[in-house]
C-alpha cells in the first residue's frame, strides 16, 4: 500500500510495507507508524494524508501543513517503542508490541495502569526528541537551530554558537500532535484516561526539557582553548528512557474519588495538598501481575522467558518465573579465542568451546 503525501513542492512518498488490516487503524492510533515503515521520497502520484490512517483530525491537519513530520512523528513512536522494550526487557511486562495497528501494545494501553503511562510518557518524549532533532539537522521547513543566543557570552566567560537543538519547537509539535486524540470529541467516554494520558505525555515532554545540557568545543592555539563555543543539546534517548522508567517505578495511583480533576487526594495521603505532582507520572490502576497469559488483556505471561538465576532484580528466576520454577538447558557455545597476531598480515585464533546454562521459566 503506497501513500503520497502533496504540499507544496514537497512530494513525499510513504510507503506502508507494513501488513493493512492497517486501514481499519482505530482514531487516535497513531503510536502504530512506530513499527510502520515509511519509506523514501520522490515519486508522481498524489493523494494526501488523509491515506495515513487513524489519524484524528488535528492531527490531519498537521500532517498537511508539513507533510515531512509525520516522518518524524513515526521516528519517534519508534524510539519510543525500542527505548521501552530496552528498559522493560528483563522485566514481567517486556513491552512487546502487537500486530494490531489499532492497539499496538494490547490492551495494556488502554488498562491505565503505570505501563500506560510509561508508554505515552516515552513516545511523547520521543516525539519531542526526534522533532527536535530533525530541526536541528534542517530536515523540517518549519524549524532550525535555536540561533536566539548566537554570539552572546556567558558569565562564565564562553560563547554561545554552533546549533543550540530548538527543543521549544519539538516541544509544541508534540503537544500538538500526541495530544490531540485526547482532546477529541468522540474520546469523551474515556475522560479520565484521557486525562491521565494528557498528564503523562507532559511529563515524558518535560523530562525533554529539563535534561537538555551544554556542550561545548574549545578553539584557541593548539587547543588551549582560549575561546570557547557553547551550544544546548538534548539528552541522548537512551537516558531519557532511563528517567522515565525512573517515574515508572514511582508512579502515582490516583484515588478513585480524586479522579474527576486529576488533582486532589492521591492514594499515598502523605500529600496534604492532594495535587498530582507535575512532574510524575500518573496511573488509575493497579497492574496485573503479568504471570499467566491473558489473552483478553494481551497479556503472554512469562512461560518461557529467560530468566537470571544469579540475580537478584526482576529478571531473577524467582521473580520473572513467579515462583512456578524454571527449566536449564546447556548450550555450547562456540567462539574464537586465543587469537594471534602473525607479522604481517594476518590472525590466527583456535576455537573454544564453552556449556552456558540457559534458564527459563516454566
Ligand atoms: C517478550 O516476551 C515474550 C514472551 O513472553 C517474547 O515472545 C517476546 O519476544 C518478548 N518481547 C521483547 C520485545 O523482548
Ligand atoms: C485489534 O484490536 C481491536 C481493538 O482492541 C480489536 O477490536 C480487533 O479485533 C483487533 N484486531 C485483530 C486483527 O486482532
Ligand atoms: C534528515 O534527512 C535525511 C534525508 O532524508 C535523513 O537521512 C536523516 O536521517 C534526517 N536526519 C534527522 C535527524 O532527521
Ligand atoms: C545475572 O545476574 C548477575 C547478577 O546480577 C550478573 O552479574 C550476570 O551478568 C547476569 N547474567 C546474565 C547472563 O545476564
Amino acid at each position: 500500500m503506497d501513500f503520497i503525501l502533496r504540499s507544496g513542492k514537497h512530494w513525499i512518498y510513504f510507503t506502508l510495507v507494513f501488513f493493512l488490516p492497517l486501514l481499519q487503524a482505530a482514531l487516535g492510533n497513531w503510536m502504530y507508524l512506530g513499527i510502520a515503515s515509511l519509506g523514501s521520497l520522490g515519486t508522481e502520484q498524489q493523494t494526501g494524508c488523509n491515506e495515513v490512517p487513524g489519524l484524528v483530525v488535528q492531527q490531519l491537519e498537521v500532517c498537511k501543513n508539513n507533510p515531512e513530520s509525520i516522518w518524524c512523528v513515526s521516528e519517534g513512536a519508534r524510539r519510543g517503542i525500542w527505548e521501552c522494550q530496552r528498559q522493560f526487557k528483563f522485566e514481567r511486562w517486556n513491552c512487546t508490541t502487537t500486530r494490531n495497528q489499532s492497539n499496538l501494545f494490547g490492551e495494556i494501553q488502554y488498562l491505565a495502569t503505570r505501563e500506560t503511562a510509561f508508554i505515552y510518557a516515552v513516545l511523547s518524549a520521543g516525539v519531542v526528541h526526534a522533532v527536535t532533532e530533525s530541526c536541528s539537522a534542517g530536515n523540517l521547513t518549519d524549524c532550525s537551530c535555536d540561533l536566539t543566543r548566537q554570539g552572546m557570552s556567558n558569565v562564565e566567560g564562553w560563547k554561545w554558537g554552533g546549533c543550540s537543538d530548538n527543543i521549544n519547537y519539538g516541544l509544541w509539535f508534540s503537544k500538538t500532535f500526541v495530544d490531540a486524540p485526547e482532546t477529541t470529541r468522540h474520546t469523551n467516554s474515556r475522560d479520565i484516561k484521557n486525562r491521565m494520558n494528557l498528564h503523562n505525555n507532559e511529563v515524558g515532554r518535560q523530562v525533554v526539557e529539563k535534561n537538555m545540557r551544554i556542550q561545548c568545543r574549545c578553539h584557541g592555539v593548539s587547543g588551549s582553548c582560549a575561546v570557547k563555543t557553547c551550544w544546548k543539546k538534548m539528552p541522548s534517548f537512551h537516558d531519557i528512557g532511563k528517567l522515565l522508567k525512573e517515574k515508572y517505578d514511582s508512579s502515582v495511583e490516583l484515588a478513585p474519588r480524586s479522579r474527576k480533576k486529576l488533582r486532589a487526594r492521591m492514594r499515598d495521603h502523605r500529600n496534604k495538598k492532594g495535587r498530582v505532582p507535575r512532574d510524575q507520572l500518573v496511573h488509575l490502576n493497579r497492574s496485573p501481575n503479568y504471570c499467566r497469559p491473558d489473552p483478553d488483556n494481551g497479556i503472554l505471561g512469562t512461560r518461557g522467558r529467560l530468566c537470571n538465576r544469579s540475580s537478584t532484580g526482576p529478571d531473577s528466576c524467582d521473580l520473572l518465573c513467579c515462583g512456578r520454577g524454571y527449566n536449564t538447558q546447556v548450550v555450547r557455545n562456540v567462539r574464537r579465542c586465543h587469537c594471534k597476531f602473525h607479522w604481517c598480515c594476518y590472525v590466527s585464533c583456535k576455537t573454544c568451546e564453552t556449556m552456558i546454562d540457559k534458564h527459563t521459566c516454566k
